[in-house]
């Protein structure tokens, strides 16, 4: 079994919000956005598939409704639960993060 690093506690993310995390890495790292809803957590790469830029509209802040995560440049929208585009000028989804949530805590391979 692959090591997983803790990436935060589910509470340190809002119910019905995000967190931002940036992971570190040799290549430089990247951020991925946490998303909550209940007990489950659902982590996609902060980074929109219409153009690449990131989905929120000022660091750490996201356009989140009724389920969906809204790009902030052009309004590609997004379903929290699976990164599926559902709106705007996205052809694909948002690229998922494997999760754990376990004892409490966020974990990322
Ligand atoms: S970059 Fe996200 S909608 Fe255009």
């Amino acid at each position: 079994m692959s090591p997983t690093r803790v990436l935060c506690r589910v509470e340190d993310i809002p119910d019905s919000g995000a967190l931002a995390v940036r992971i570190d890495s040799a290549t430089g790292g990247f951020e991925i956005i946490l998303l909550r809803q209940g007990d489950r957590v659902f982590g996609y790469h902060n980074e929109c598939p219409h153009q690449g830029r990131n989905l929120d509209y000022v660091p750490g802040k996201f356009l989140i409704r009724n389920g969906s995560i809204i790009c902030a440049a052009h309004g590609a929208t997004f379903a929290v639960a699976s990164g599926d585009c559902l709106a705007g000028p996205c052809r694909s989804g948002l690229l998922r993060v494997p999760l754990q949530v376990e004892d409490g805590e966020v974990r990322a391979p």
